[in-house]
Order: structure tokens, then sequence, then C-alpha cells
């Protein structure tokens, strides 16, 4: 797949989520400011890895689109969710978030706090509406599992006790693999849940190596990129005195780190796909400006 196909494919399943998502929020209304709050930080800008990723390898795994959009869309809730709340002053304390104000500087703290909380909820409650099979528990449980206390949250409570206390190697691979690999390796578990499960285990591999690539570059980004291509701002990880692939390795170290990676990751999917989508998806993460 050249570079134009790939970027036209990872369009069809953009704009396949967003009108999804446009759908679902068209119901999410509340009296209060609480779902202006949701629907804002939902819309405001993201890249859709998560759930592009996920549509992408429910096609190459030849299942049903429809069936994975709702598990789709609960992931990027979880991941907005997450974003909100990685924001707050009690956490990484950021003002720019997706090109916008973050959610408690447009709103308030408190606003910000819910609208996350009510954000992971909806997760929840849409896709069980949508589970019919114990395959679609499964892969809620999935969901469950991988983004809550042994997950995500696991990894972000490790990233915040570790601020100004240095740590090695181990340490930072931990916060990486929780923090950052659970939720993308969500994508590539639930098609595998709901259409091929033989291939889990290699999938539990492939999203891992996918998610310290996708963090690496994250940490790299953080110190060379640009506030206006990001949309959030840069320089912040240092300052939080973070313990971070940068920190440790060093600029060069860590994209040496991600060459290696990268080759990784390209060796398993050869054995699951044959579109050449998600071996563009990889080397266009690793030259990533935003
Ligand atoms: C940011 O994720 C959080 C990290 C894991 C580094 P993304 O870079 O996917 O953020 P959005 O969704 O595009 O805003
Ligand atoms: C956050 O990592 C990962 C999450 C679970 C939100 P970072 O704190 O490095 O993410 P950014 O740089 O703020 O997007
Ligand atoms: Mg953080
Ligand atoms: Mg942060
Ligand atoms: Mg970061």
């Amino acid at each position: 797949m050249i570079n134009s196909q790939y970027k036209t494919e990872y369009k069809r399943y953009l704009d396949l989520f967003n009108e999804y998502s446009e759908k679902v929020f068209s119901a999410v209304k509340t009296e209060s400011n609480l779902s202006t709050a949701m629907a804002y930080s939902f819309f405001a800008g993201g890249k859709r890895v998560r759930p592009v990723l996920m549509l992408a390898f429910a096609d190459i795994l030849g299942g049903d689109l429809n069936k994975a959009l709702p598990f789709a869309f609960s992931l990027e809730c979880i991941h907005t969710h997450s974003l909100i709340h990685d924001d707050l002053p009690a956490l990484d304390g950021d003002v720019l978030r997706r090109g916008k104000p973050t959610c408690h500087v447009e709103f308030d703290e408190a606003t910000a706090i819910l609208a996350g909380d009510a954000l992971l909820n909806l997760a929840y409650e849409h896709s069980l509406s949508s589970s019919t099979t114990l395959d679609d528990i499964r892969a809620l449980e999935c969901l469950a599992k991988f983004t809550g206390y042994r997950g995500m949250m696991q990894g972000q409570q490790i990233d915040v006790e570790n601020e100004g206390k240095g740590g090695d190697e181990e340490l930072l691979l931990k916060i990486h693999d929780l923090k950052t690999c659970k939720l993308l390796t969500v994508p590539f578990l639930i098609p595998a849940i709901l259409y091929r499960k033989e291939l889990m285990p290699l999938c539990e591999r492939l999203g891992r190596l996918i998610g310290l690539i996708f963090q690496f570059t994250d940490d790299v980004l953080d110190v060379l990129g640009e506030e206006e291509k990001l949309g959030k701002s840069v320089g912040k990880d240092q300052q939080s005195q973070k313990l971070t692939s940068i920190s440790l390795y060093g600029v060069d170290g860590v994209k040496a780190r991600v060459n290696q990676l990268e080759k990784e990751a390209k060796n398993i999917i050869k054995s699951i796909d044959n579109t050449g989508f998600l071996q563009c998806f990889i080397s266009e993460t690793v030259g990533r400006q935003i």
C-alpha cells in the first residue's frame, strides 16, 4: 500500500467513526453543562488512532465493521476521559488539548471531572446496549480490564506518584505499558476476540510494541514538537520532572529504540495483514509530527 492509499483508507475509517459518533452524541443531552463538556472534548479534534486501528483491524480480519463500531466508540470515550483527567491540575496540569483549551479551562474543574466520569460511563452503557453474544461480553471485559485499575488508570497513578523521583528502565516500561500500551492493545484484541481468537496472544504483543512506539514518539514530541501542530503544550515532561523515555535514554537513544521496535512490530504484522495498512500505520507513527 502506498502512502496516498493509506491516507484514503485512514480517512474512510475516520469518517465512518465520526459519523457514527455524531449520531450517538445527538442523543446525549443534559440540561446542565455536562453533555456540552463531554462533546466539547470528544469532538475537539483528536487523531482517532485507537478507533481507526480497531476498524482497520476488524476489516483485515474480515469482520463486520458495524459490529466493531460500538467498541471503537467506547474506546475513544475512555481515551477522551483519560485525557480530560490527565490534564487536570491534580495530574499533569495542562491548559491546551487537541488545539483547544482543556476541559477544566473551558468549563471548570468540577465539570471536567464529571465530564470525564460521564464519558467513562457512556462507554459501557453504549457497548452494553449493543452487546448480544458471549463474545461481545468478553470484548467488554477486555475493554474494562485494559483501561481500569490493572491497566491505564494504574499507569496514570504510577506516573504521577513518581514525578520528581527519577527511576530506572523497569519502572519506565511499567508506566508506558500500563498508561499507553494497554489502550493501544484493545484495538487489536477486541477484533481478535470477535473474529479470530487464536490471534489474541499475537495481538497483545503487537499492541505493546505499537504502544511503546506511540509513547516514545510522544515523549520525543514533548521535547522537539511544535505546540501549534501538536495542539498541546510542549516541554511539560521536563518541567514536571516526569520519568520518560527522554529522561532515561535521551533523544537519540529513544529514536534508536523506536527503530528497533518498528522492526519488531512490522515483523509481527507480516503474518496477519496483507493489506499493508498496519505497515503504513507504524511508519507514520514513527515519523509523526502530531
Ligand atoms: C495522547 O494520545 C496520549 C498518549 C498516549 C500519548 P493521542 O496522541 O492519541 O491523542 P489524541 O486523541 O490525538 O488527542
Ligand atoms: C498520558 O500520557 C497517557 C494517558 C493515559 C492520558 P501523557 O501525559 O504523556 O499524554 P499527553 O502528552 O498529556 O498527551
Ligand atoms: Mg500524563
Ligand atoms: Mg499529560
Ligand atoms: Mg506526553
